[in-house]
């Protein structure tokens, strides 16, 4: 024992505030206790909804018994399943011009989103949102690349800080640096650049040479259109193809496949460079025996049976439509108590953001007494999870946070 201590030479790290609070949540015997902590859907009566087209889905695979299910796949992942995710990413529908464009982006099978960001990241400097993703920071880190932030949240008007995200990249980064942008649903603000912006930005890393990493983790959830949540990466990758860019894809939200672990990483060539393609795939691969050998095949099966199928891929469409609606509502309904309640502050902000989480403003204290008092956990940074929320705990949680605002002090 004392020479794995040694040979560890550990010191203590502090646990993720994200999955701490889930498992402080699992054991609160409290009856009336609300997750708003981590990211996944919840029914209206709190419960997991595993997709009705994935049980399908995993029904239609067991009549199948494939011989090969449980094979090994090739080192890039299963390979029909690649082809298509980035076609759900990038958007080909047989347009003119396909098949040059398929053939600048190279795909490879990934541990789900986080796999993929952490497959990806690569020297030199990464400039990260200020705030992004907490895990974020930690794959960069633990991949030992430097890492900068650029302004991203305007806190006095809860807004997306457009001028200082621009300006700052504008006079610091660097050419070669990675910009990591959220193609959508921007976690952990709900904020996201609109189109305008997006254009922007874009000729912003054309003209400065910036590398745009997109990490796409909820396509179709965040809208219900898989093309509206798609827009800026094949705004990208459509409209700058001289520069070279990433796409960090996860299914664990908009299939609901969130112990699956499925993902995909692709790399896009510029134009000028198609041959670099295979050399960019065989340096991934190379990456990828060395530390896993293979993405797992299971949920990756699920996800080519949905969408090589037109029955199931209009079930699922359907499916991302009561996911994204039901959480919109609950903006609603959560604003709406708020409102009623006159509770001090602003609170349009619930309603104007995107996807599953909310930015509420709550402060760290406000968040500590949240849940000592309420039994509702959210992260100190006042991130709160909408899909925790439900038309039978909504007017509760309003209650509690009117509460721990009139009585701070
Ligand atoms: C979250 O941000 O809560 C989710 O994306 C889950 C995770 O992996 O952190």
């Amino acid at each position: 024992m004392s020479k794995i201590d040694t040979r560890l030479n550990v010191s203590p790290v502090p646990p993720d505030e994200i999955f701490a609070l889930n498992g402080a949540y699992a054991v609160d015997p409290h009856p009336q206790k609300v997750s708003l902590g981590v990211g996944v859907y919840r029914t209206d009566d709190g419960k997991p909804w595993p997709l009705p087209v994935v049980q399908k889905a995993e029904k239609e695979l067991v009549v199948d018994d494939d011989l090969f299910r449980h094979e090994y796949t090739a080192i890039e992942g299963d390979v029909p399943f690649l082809g298509i995710a980035r076609d759900l990413m990038f958007g080909f529908e047989g347009k003119q011009g396909e098949e040059e464009a398929k053939a600048r982006i190279g795909s490879v099978q990934t541990v789900a989103g986080t796999g993929a960001n952490h497959l990806g990241a690569l020297p030199p400097t990464v400039w990260l949102s200020n705030p992004s993703w907490a895990n974020h920071q930690t794959i960069w880190e633990l991949a030992g690349v430097p890492r900068k932030t650029y302004p991203y949240y305007h806190a006095a008007t809860r807004s997306f800080d457009f001028e200082g995200m621009m300006s700052s990249l504008e006079s610091e980064a660097q050419e070669g640096d990675v910009v990591l942008l959220h193609a959508c649903a921007h976690n952990p603000t709900g904020l996201d650049p609109n189109k305008e912006q997006w254009v922007a930005i874009a000729d912003l890393c054309e003209r400065k040479k910036l590398f745009p990493f997109f990490d796409s983790a909820y396509q179709g959830f965040a809208s219900g259109s898989v093309e509206e949540d798609a827009w800026a990466v094949r705004y990208f990758f459509n409209n700058k193809p001289d520069m070279e860019m990433c796409v960090a894809q996860s299914f664990s939200k908009n299939f609901g496949l969130y112990g699956q672990r499925v993902g995909a990483f692709h790399y896009c060539t510029n134009r000028a460079s198609t041959t670099l393609r295979d050399v960019v795939v065989n340096n991934l691969c190379h990456l990828i025996r060395g530390e896993f050998s293979m993405g797992p095949r299971v949920g990756c099966s699920i996800v080519k049976k949905v969408l090589t199928n037109e029955e199931l891929t209009a079930d699922w469409h359907q499916d991302l439509q009561v996911m994204s609606s039901r959480i919109k509502t609950m903006r609603k309904a959560l604003y709406n108590e708020l409102v009623r309640l006159q509770t001090p502050g602003t609170w349009e902000h619930i309603i104007q953001q995107n996807g599953m989480f909310s930015y509420t403003g709550l402060t760290p204290k406000q968040v500590y007494a949240l849940k000592d008092k309420y039994h509702i956990y959210l992260l100190k940074s006042g991130r709160a999870s909408i899909s925790g929320l439900s038309q039978k705990n909504v007017a509760y949680v309003a209650q509690a946070i009117d509460d721990v605002i009139r009585n701070e002090n």
